[in-house]
């Protein structure tokens, strides 16, 4: 018969149930490691380690998460105590056998907190992880010093470096978790229950991760190097991986206190740095882009089939992307041979995952059964929502939606991939405006995970919800964003993007800037990237604007003069680069730098030097203050939006938690300053925002405006 005991802390209660002493954590909605849970846990062990009524202790959660961790609200504050590997030690010196039940996730230090138990039996849909490298942390409650020991030097840098979880069934086979529960209809109070007591029939003792040694020590060693080395390649710049493997190494290498005081030098080395500040901001940024006012009171409409117009490059994503969610598609085209193409275009990408075996025969065909391809609009009749992804032609794109209002049925979402055209205009082509909104996903709209939520004026709050609750079934990162030319993303991109062709008519060459932008920790520079997407598009959208071009505004031409000569990139094999025999990597071209040189001649340039600071300042400032009038206008709801748009959109480095988290780091005074030094050059490009202005005179940052929607 149960019977409780004073609870330590809300958050941590505790009831004896026979020789055992049941310690439950409650802290919703994913009991993250509060001070108060701390505490709680502490004193609920020490209490039960000086209780003679007590045999062994087992720790379990409530709801569906045994443990996310440490509280990452609290990184960055003073720290209150005990300290999270105070808890585990004190868990792990328990004289009293210590059981731990996992169910959900089991990650960072709720892993920790597992490893300092010293049996552990989990669900099998648990997922275990150490991802605290994915927030620029290393596990740092005894994770490096104890995952080691249990299951090996590799298997256990690859947990933490990858940040990645692993099931739990794996985790058996890896030594981290000693059963699977056997009735997965139990509780984990009971599972846990069963357990403990079986073990305490059968004697089991106190079993301690810290008294084990490291398996095979030379060749752990040697494997960390390996490590070491592949990590320097591929981790570009990140602190922490490298901080992961140095703690691995202790636990080869040293006494297990010793390895734990050097755990928490490098755990709190990594707390301070500027990249753990910067991936904690984009880990919460992704969650908060989804509070939109229209969230508040508005039930998204039912979507169970869907339809696509257009079947080229971002129909065929934008279909495959909904079929891999588990939606019926139908896509319209224009005629037979275009049908044809879309088919094609979505076939291939199954193709290319049956020859890679990660899809089955059986799987592609499952799937393209949910496929309807037709060339009729009467077809789209029944869909719930219609994505149109034809030409970039506000006439084209009307006369569409005209179509979809005389064939959709009452109440489907009509949505348009378009770039950058007016959606206002477009849903006042249909009789239906309340039900139209823009999609603007990013090419390959399978992979990418921004999705553009465009809101024009006239439309309905459900049909808003109704894109925030697709964009999750589809895992794509939802952002908010109002009506103009190019929304969030393309027009802030517009404006840095002039920035760089600035540099390059004023010395830097497109070799430069693009080596200037990676070491920011980009993965490419500009002009890799108009490469790879095709420098014929950016062309035909600046002759479409060409008439309606600033006369004043400054227009640099190398890209056009590119283009005149059909090097488009990538696929005609020479652009910005030189790309021989089908090469995917560019070599620089000594002939772009004589048209660059001639352009610069021509306009009366005498070339400067800049370094790659001075091209960094110009272009971030671009697109900073950038960013400060799209916030201004209402365009963005929050910096923030800015921030998960580029991060998830257009390579923005993650860890720098996007431009307006960026420009809090640096300071907007010194931004400020730099506009204003750029602007004695060119009044009208770097006039600065307004907003930025007001911000700085008032002391403010870009953080004081992400307050929640209202
Ligand atoms: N601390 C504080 N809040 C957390 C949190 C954490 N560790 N993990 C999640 N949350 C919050 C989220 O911000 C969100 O808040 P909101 O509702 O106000 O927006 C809420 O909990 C629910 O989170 P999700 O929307 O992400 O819920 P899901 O069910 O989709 O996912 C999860 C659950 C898999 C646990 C996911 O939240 C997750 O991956 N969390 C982070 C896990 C992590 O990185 N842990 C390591 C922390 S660092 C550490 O432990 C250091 C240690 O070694 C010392
Ligand atoms: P695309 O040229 O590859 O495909 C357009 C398709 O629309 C063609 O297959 C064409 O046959 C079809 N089409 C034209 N008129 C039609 C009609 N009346 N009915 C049915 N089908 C019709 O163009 P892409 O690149 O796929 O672009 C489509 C839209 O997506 C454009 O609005 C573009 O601005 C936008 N977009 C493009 C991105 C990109 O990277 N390519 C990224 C994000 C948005």
């Amino acid at each position: 018969m149960a019977q409780d005991t004073q609870a330590p802390a809300p958050e941590v209660s505790t009831a004896q149930h026979g020789p055992v002493r049941v310690v439950t954590i409650h802290n919703p909605p994913v009991n993250a490691l509060s001070a108060a849970v701390r505490r709680g846990l502490f004193d609920a062990i020490e209490q039960a380690d000086a209780a003679p009524e007590v045999q062994a202790v087992l720790i379990v959660s409530e709801g569906k998460t045994f443990i996310a961790g440490a509280d990452i609200r609290e990184f960055g504050k003073p720290p209150v105590p005990p300290a999270l590997p105070d808890v585990c030690q004190r868990i792990e010196s328990c004289t009293k056998p210590v059981v731990a039940c996992l169910q959900g996730a089991a990650l960072g230090g709720g892993l920790e907190v597992a490893l300092g138990a010293h049996y552990r039996l989990a669900f099998a849909a648990a997922q275990l992880g150490l991802p605290e490298v994915a927030l620029g942390l290393m596990p740092g409650a005894g994770g490096t010093q104890r995952a080691p020991r249990l299951m090996g030097v590799k298997a256990a840098a690859e947990l933490m470096l990858s940040g990645k979880p692993i099931s739990a069934a794996a985790g058996v086979k890896a030594g981290l978790i000693d059963q699977l529960v056997g009735d997965e209809t139990l509780s984990p109070l009971a599972a846990g229950l069963a357990y403990t007591q079986a073990l305490l029939a059968q004697g089991a003792p106190v079993r301690r991760v810290c008294d084990l040694a490291v398996a095979e020590p030379a060749a752990a060693l040697a494997t960390l190097d390996a490590l070491a080395e592949d990590t320097a390649k591929k981790s570009r710049g990140l602190f922490s991986p490298q901080k992961i493997i140095e703690a691995v190494r202790a636990a080869v290498a040293l006494p297990f206190a010793e390895g734990m005081a050097l755990e928490r030098r490098l755990f709190l080395a990594c707390i301070d740095s500027p990249q753990r500040a910067g991936l904690i901001h984009a880990f919460f940024a992704e969650r908060e882009v989804a509070k939109v006012p229209e969230a508040r009171g508005a039930t998204p409409r039912p979507v169970a089939r869907v339809a696509v117009i257009g079947g080229g490059t971002m129909g065929a994503g934008i279909a495959v992307a909904a079929l891999d969610a588990g939606l019926p598609v139908v896509m319209v085209e224009r005629d037979d041979e275009a049908i044809a193409r879309g088919v094609a275009n979505v076939s291939k990408v199954y193709d290319g995952l049956v020859a890679k075996g990660r899809l089955s025969e059986a799987q592609r065909a499952a799937t393209l059964a949910r496929f309807t391809p037709t060339t009729r609009y009467a077809d789209v009749a029944d869909v719930d929502l219609v994505i149109e992804a034809v030409f970039e032609d506000l006439e084209v794109k009307k006369a569409v939606f005209r179509q979809l209002d005389a064939v959709c049925q009452p109440g489907a979402v009509l949505a348009t991939n378009t770039s950058y055209l007016d959606i206002d205009a477009i849903a006042a082509a249909t009789g239906r405006p309340q039900d139209v909104i823009g999609l603007h996903f990013f090419s390959p709209a399978n992979i990418m995970k921004l999705l553009e939520i465009v809101v024009p004026a006239r439309v309905s709050a459900d049909v808003v919800v109704t894109a925030f609750e697709l964009a999750k079934r589809l895992k794509k990162v939802p952002v908010r964003a109002g009506v103009c030319d190019g929304f969030i993303g393309n027009r802030i991109l517009a404006t840095y993007k002039q920035a760089a062709d600035h540099l390059m008519e004023d010395g830097a060459s497109p070799y430069e800037i693009d080596a200037a932008v990676r070491s920011f920790g980009y993965p490419m520079g500009p002009c890799q990237v108009t490469d790879l997407a095709g420098g014929d598009i950016g062309w035909a959208t600046r002759k479409r604007r060409a008439a309606t071009r600033d006369p004043r505004a400054r227009y640099v031409e190398i890209a056009d003069r590119l283009c005149e000569r059909g090097w488009f990139g990538q696929k005609t094999g020479r652009g910005f680069y030189l790309y021989p025999q089908g090469a995917r990597t560019g070599q620089p071209d000594p002939e772009v730098l004589a048209i660059v040189d001639a352009e610069r001649t021509r306009k009366g340039i005498t070339p400067r030097a800049f370094t790659p600071e001075e091209i960094l300042s110009r272009y971030l400032a671009a697109m900073v203050n950038e960013g400060a009038k799209v916030l201004a206008d209402g365009i963005a709801l929050r910096p923030l939006d800015i921030d998960v748009t580029f991060v998830h959109g257009y390579g923005f480095p993650r860890h720098r938690g996007g431009p307006m988290k960026y420009a809090d780091t640096v300071g907007l005074p010194q931004i400020l300053a730099d506009l204003r030094r750029f602007a004695e050059e060119d009044p009208l490009f770097w006039q600065p925002a307004p907003l930025l202005e007001q911000l700085v005179a008032e002391g403010r940052n870009f953080d004081s405006l992400n307050r929640p929607a209202d």
